[in-house]
This record gives structure tokens, C-alpha cells and sequence, in this order.
């Protein structure tokens, strides 16, 4: 029989990082908040909702919620060249779809909700931590939300469903027909609190259907873990 997968970590499959989320980290921004996952973390400032300007792409029906993900260079062991790049695009493009859907973005006519959110350290999940960051800082902002967003990543590693990847585990290797290939799949997940629905779910890898249910089902629960600390963060801000 095969040997069972062991996280070089020693956590149990379905056992994040140790996870900290701080709200209000930033007086000027609207709304702000700090998440992490060990060593990825990720801070998130809201500013708005405010008027669109330039006016010519201003929507009289409905406002528009901006995300701008990027990292800083020193967050990454190899330095990241200072600016946008084609991942940054990809991650604040999905960051913004994943957080929409739960604002009701027709209150907010000919306006603009900007959400900036930095890498301050990473060690993979980075999209995560910064969805679970913007979130908070949303919420924090006083922007009505239908629902809270939680985010995780979930992956097969040595056969295992496993949840929070880490770098160590991102990069896991194996040996097949004499050649080291990379085998880690992994598949980042934004799940709303209430509903359970999926705002966000990409692969990079492959998987079988029955291992991505597995993988949906991994996801939705540490999700309810991760809402669990948004809201306590959320409720000490209050209490301040
Ligand atoms: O961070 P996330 O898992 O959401 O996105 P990724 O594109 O799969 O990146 C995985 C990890 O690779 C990042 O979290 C960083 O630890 C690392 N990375 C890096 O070292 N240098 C970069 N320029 C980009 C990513």
C-alpha cells in the first residue's frame, strides 16, 4: 500500500496555516484589514464608494468595484520586479469578480469602490489571504455586503486533498519514467458565507471530478473556519 501523503509542516489535510486577520490597520483608507496565512499576508484598503471619474465610464445603473492586487518586491525570495504584471492583472481581475457579486453595486449608481490589496510577504494562497483581506476591508468600509467572502486554496499533493498550500507544497515534486515533474494541483476557492456558493474557483493542474468535489467540499469547510476569524476581527473593530 502506498504510504499516506505527510505535510512537511505536520498539519492535518484539512488544517490551514496559523491565520490572523486585524481590522482598521490603515486610518486614512475607508476600510482596511490585514490577512494571513503564516508567512502570506495580505493587506487590503478600501476607499470609496465615491463618484467615477473620468465621467465617461461612469454607469448611471450601477457602480463599479476596482481590485488591484500586487506584490511588493521584497515579499518573494527571488525580487519581484516593481509594478503590474500579467499574474497581477489575472489575480485583480478575479479578486473583483469574486467580491462583487456579494455588493449591491446598483446602490451605488455613476460610482466607484477601489480596493487596493498588497503582498506584504508570500508563501502561495496570496490570491486568498488578499481576498480574505479585501473583504474584511470592505465590510470594515461600511459597504453593505449580501454575504462575507471567505477564500482558501485546496490541492491534491501526494495524493492527498489537502487545504492552504503552501510554497513547499506548491513546488512538490515527483519522479515519473526517470524525469522530476512537478504534480502539485491547486485549485484557489472564494465561497459566500450563507449560501456556500462558489465566487471564485480556478485550477492550476488537473484533478478528477470525484477529487474536485472532495476539494469542494475541503473548500466550503475550512471556509466556514475562515468566516468564523473575519468575523471576529470584524466584531473587535466594533468593540474598539
Ligand atoms: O499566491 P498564489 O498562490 O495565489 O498565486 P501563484 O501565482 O500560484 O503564486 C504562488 C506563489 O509563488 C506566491 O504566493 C509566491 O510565494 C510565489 N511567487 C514568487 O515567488 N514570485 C513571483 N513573482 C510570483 C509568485
Amino acid at each position: 500500500m502506498a504510504e499516506k501523503y505527510k505535510r512537511a509542516d505536520g498539519r492535518d489535510y484539512d488544517e490551514t496555516r496559523k491565520m490572523e486577520a486585524k481590522v482598521g490597520v490603515v486610518k486614512r483608507a475607508d476600510g482596511s484589514a490585514i490577512f494571513s496565512f503564516g508567512k502570506s499576508q495580505a493587506l487590503a484598503c478600501v476607499y470609496g464608494p465615491r463618484q467615477f471619474h473620468p465621467q465617461h465610464l461612469q454607469n448611471p445603473e450601477k457602480g463599479v468595484l476596482r481590485c488591484y492586487y500586487d506584490m511588493t518586491s521584497f515579499s518573494v525570495p527571488e525580487r519581484k520586479r516593481p509594478g503590474p504584471n500579467r499574474r497581477a492583472s489575472e489575480i485583480s481581475f478575479v479578486t473583483s469578480r469574486a467580491l462583487e457579486t456579494v455588493i449591491p453595486l446598483e446602490n451605488y449608481p455613476n460610482s466607484v469602490i477601489d480596493c487596493y490589496i498588497l503582498i506584504l510577504q508570500a508563501d502561495a494562497s496570496t490570491r486568498c489571504a488578499g481576498i480574505n483581506a479585501a473583504a474584511l476591508a470592505l465590510a470594515s468600509a461600511g459597504i453593505p455586503m449580501k454575504e462575507m467572502v471567505s477564500a482558501v486554496s485546496v490541492g491534491k499533493i501526494g495524493g492527498a486533498i489537502v487545504a492552504d498550500i503552501s510554497k513547499d507544497e506548491e513546488d512538490y515534486e515527483i519522479v515519473k519514467d526517470g524525469k522530476t515533474i512537478k504534480s502539485a494541483t491547486d485549485i484557489p476557492f472564494a465561497i459566500l458565507s450563507r449560501s456556500e456558493k462558489i465566487s471564485l474557483l480556478q485550477l492550476d493542474g488537473r484533478i478528477k471530478p470525484e477529487d474536485l468535489k472532495e476539494a469542494i467540499a475541503m473548500a466550503k469547510k475550512v471556509c466556514r473556519k475562515i468566516n468564523e476569524i473575519q468575523k471576529k476581527a470584524l466584531k473587535k473593530i466594533k468593540e474598539e
